[in-house]
């Protein structure tokens, strides 16, 4: 798999936190910023010669979007499909969540383009409106999916993967997708530990409840980093991995470096990996 360049991530982020500064502060389901930041991703991954959908839901009052981009090729009866929720909270920009895993994916993306990847599985990437409600986009598309569920593969999940105070967890719920990370973070000599904070709390969850196998990575959000893992990984023990988690302050300064860098390697390599 390519190298993704962070710098491309973090232009993207700069774009995401943009949307939010000319619409109120946030991009939040039902808000002017959720619909601008489908209309960026959709136009660059038109551009780059992907299939795009827009699918519609409704909530509270309000449409939903789900981004769904197809690579054309590959045997659809066997799809390896990322996603990341787009929308943010009503008080900031959500620009780790979920702006980083919506960037990082994007820029796996391109880079299938980019290096004209010829998968013998297909491959289809998943922006999701509203996690923030309740997972409600990922659950809509699942739900649509009927009988095709037995058609994917494998659910990657990628919710905050730039924290400020990174850890570097792994989704242990799935041992074959597990190993995948977990083999690739070794050979980068960087510990993993298996995610629990986030049982149940992404859009993974959709797709685990249909039977359909789920694997991803997260940085952490507002627990405690712990002396053992600030040893093991850098930052500050005792603080939060991400102390700006569902606040205004959730910006594009929220981030480290080498957190969304190595993460979005780390997803290239997935993608390449499974579709090969
Ligand atoms: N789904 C949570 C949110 O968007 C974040 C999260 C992701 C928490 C993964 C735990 C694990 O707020
Ligand atoms: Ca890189
Ligand atoms: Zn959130
Ligand atoms: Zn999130
Ligand atoms: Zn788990």
């Amino acid at each position: 798999a390519p190298d993704i360049d962070v710098k491309a991530v973090k232009a993207d982020l700069d774009q995401l936190q943009s949307i939010a500064d000319a619409n109120g502060g946030n991009r939040a389901h039902g808000k002017a910023g959720y619909k601008a930041s489908v209309d960026f991703i959709k136009g660059k991954l038109d551009k780059a010669g992907f299939t795009t959908q827009i699918q519609e839901f409704d909530n509270n009052g309000a449409k939903g979007y789900n981004v769904i981009a197809d690579w054309p090729g590959g045997d659809e009866g066997k799809t390896v499909m990322a996603g990341a929720h787009l929308d943010s909270v009503d008080a900031g920009p959500g620009i780790n969540d979920d702006g980083s895993g919506s960037a990082g994916i994007l820029e796996v993306a391109l880079a299938v383009a980019k290096s004209g990847l010829k998968p013998a599985k297909h491959l289809r990437f998943a922006w999701f409106g509203d996690e923030e409600d309740g997972m409600v986009g990922s659950r809509a598309y699942v739900d649509k999916l009927g009988a095709d569920k037995s058609k994917i593969d494998s659910y990657l999940n990628f919710d905050m993967i730039g924290s400020p105070n990174p850890g570097y967890f792994v989704y242990d719920d799935d041992s074959r997708l597990e190993k995948v990370f977990k083999d690739w973070f070794a050979t980068k000599k960087i510990a993993t530990e298996k995610e629990t904070e986030g049982d149940g709390r992404s859009d993974h969850a959709s797709f685990k409840d249909a039977g359909i196998p789920v694997g991803g990575l997260f940085s952490g959000a507002d627990y405690i980093k712990t002396q053992q893992q600030a040893k093991n990984w850098g930052g500050e023990a005792g603080k939060a991995f991400d102390a700006c988690y569902h606040q205004s302050c959730d910006t594009s300064k929220n981030l480290d470096e080498k957190a969304l860098d190595i993460n979005t390697d780390a997803i290239a390599h997935a993608i390449w990996q499974l579709s090969s």
